[in-house]
């Protein structure tokens, strides 16, 4: 397998999903018109109002509820704890700070694994009492039934396939894809996606060059996450992008800011004026 240049974008650049002229919410159609187009474009997470406003005012087109949630905002050690309630309710606010990116909220682990009925009511509270404009779920072949009744519904289904973390107590946290039973898996999985009417594909933890394969093969994007340069978009977790995340942060990400220094900073400043007696001066006291 080998990497391919990905097509020139198109001259009009207006209509670009990033950086393009548009004001209007970003549908999946204009998901659909960028991979024509050949346009690589950025997806972010976010988990509160604040964050998906500044995010939304950057311009990144799509951002993504993750049940990552669990790890980088709620505290859990991993994404399997994470409920209906709390997406609902965090999905609602970072709509709420969006005017022009698709959201699309996870569907976290049990919240569709019964089968499409389950799937089905789920998505419909993530799609009414949230507003997100899509859901995403974990599995290919495993999931296809669920996909299938989305799309029927008339939801945008977002799929999830390579590492999928809903499943860390099965598979870790590893490379997927790297045996050529396992390449061959991933590429019929992301297909089977394709078919079933998914309008895109996450690719997490999966090799470069397998991650390219499929983006040659699929009509819809491919979204990589740690597989390689050559996939339609790239997503991160904003807090490990940001450098919020405490602790070790995984290979695949780039941090473009070390918040995590500066709010501590933040934080030493205040309290070192409050132990000191300077917070508040004169110019914020009220006479
Ligand atoms: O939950 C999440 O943030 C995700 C991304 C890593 C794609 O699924």
């Amino acid at each position: 397998m080998t990497l391919q240049a990905a097509p020139k974008p198109s001259a009009d650049s207006s209509k670009a999903l990033y950086g393009g002229k548009g004001t209007r919410r970003i549908t999946v159609h204009d998901i659909a018109a960028a991979k024509a187009r050949g346009e690589k474009w950025p997806m972010l997470t976010a988990y509160d109002a604040m964050t998906a406003s500044v995010f939304d005012e950057a311009g990144i087109p799509v951002i993504l509820v993750g049940d990552s949630m669990g790890n980088c905002h709620l505290g859990y050690e991993t994404t399997v704890p994470v409920t209906m309630d709390e997406m609902t309710f965090l999905s609602a606010a970072v709509v709420r700070g969006t005017q022009r990116a698709l959201v699309v909220g996870d569907l976290p682990f049990g919240s569709y694994q019964e089968g499409p009925v389950q799937a089905l009511r789920n998505a419909t509270r993530l799609i009414k009492d949230a507003g997100v404009h899509a859901v995403k779920l974990e599995g290919g072949e495993r999931s296809l039934a669920q996909t299938e009744l989305l799309v029927q519904a008339g939801i945008p289904v977002m799929s999830h396939l390579g590492l999928t973390p809903q499943s860390v107590n099965t598979m870790g946290y590893r490379v997927q894809g790297r045996t050529d039973e396992a390449a061959h898996r991933l590429l019929s999985d992301a297909k089977a996606a394709q078919d079933a009417g998914a309008f895109a594909v996450v690719l997490e933890l999966v090799p470069a060059e397998l991650a390219a394969e499929v983006t040659r093969s699929l009509h819809i994007p491919t979204i990589g996450i740690g597989a390689g340069a050559g996939t339609d978009a790239q997503v991160l977790v904003w807090t490990d992008m940001a450098g919020l995340t405490g602790g070790k942060v995984p290979r695949f990400t780039k941090q473009y800011a070390n918040l995590r220094e500066t709010l501590g900073d933040a934080a030493r400043a205040f309290a070192e004026d409050v132990s000191g007696g300077e917070f508040p001066a004169e110019e914020h006291t009220f006479h």
